[in-house]
Formats: structure tokens, sequence, C-alpha cells
């Protein structure tokens, strides 16, 4: 297996639903999104050999929203706020250890 060009990638939900549905931009995504982005920079984590976050649509867990995956793990989180972000940055994108605390509990879908 050739080594992956990013060694992780992290999609975010920033899907809106103009029929009133709830969806993960109804709970701020984008600030998450934003944030993270800004903040895997700043720490020197961006690029090639290292993480890319990147936007997604609906990832069909939206009733675990505002939601994020990490690949290759395959790791589902749930977040709330800045602070949640951060901890995801630097226990597991800056070392590997997935924050238990804001796992997506396995059985949430849509
Ligand atoms: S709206 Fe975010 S997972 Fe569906």
């Amino acid at each position: 297996m050739p080594q992956p060009y990013y060694a992780r990638h992290v999609f975010f939900c920033l899907n809106k639903r103009e029929n009133g549905e709830d969806a993960c931009a109804a709970h701020d995504a984008q600030g998450a999104f934003d944030h993270c982005k800004s903040r895997v920079k700043k720490e020197g984590l961006s690029g090639p050999g290292k993480v890319r976050v990147n936007k997604a649509g609906c990832l069909d867990r939206c009733a675990g929203g505002p939601v994020a995956v990490v690949y290759p793990e395959g790791t589902w989180y749930s977040f709330v706020d800045n602070a949640d972000i951060d901890e995801i940055v630097e226990s597991h994108l800056k070392r590997g250890e997935v924050v238990e605390r804001l796992l997506l509990p396995p059985d949430v879908g849509r």
C-alpha cells in the first residue's frame, strides 16, 4: 500500500436544510469547521503527510449533529463548542489519541 497523501483527513458536515428540518449548519458547524482549520494550521499540522480538514455535505448521522469524522480511523465525533474542537485537535490530530467523551454513539443515524 502506498503512503496516504494525508495522514489524517477530517470531514465536517456543513449541511443546511431550507425546509425547517434540523441539520448541522443550525448548530454552528461552519464556526467549528473554521476554528478547526485555523487551529490545525496554527499548530503546524496541515499539509501533505499531515492533516487535511474538509467541508462535507450531510453524512447521514444528523441526529448527533453537529458531527465530524476523522479518517483513516473512521472516528466519529459530536461536538458542542470550540473547546471540544481544540481537544480533538490536541488529542486526536496531534497525538493520535481518540477523545472518548466526544465520540458519537454507534447507533446514531439520520
Ligand atoms: S445534516 Fe449533518 S449529518 Fe446530516
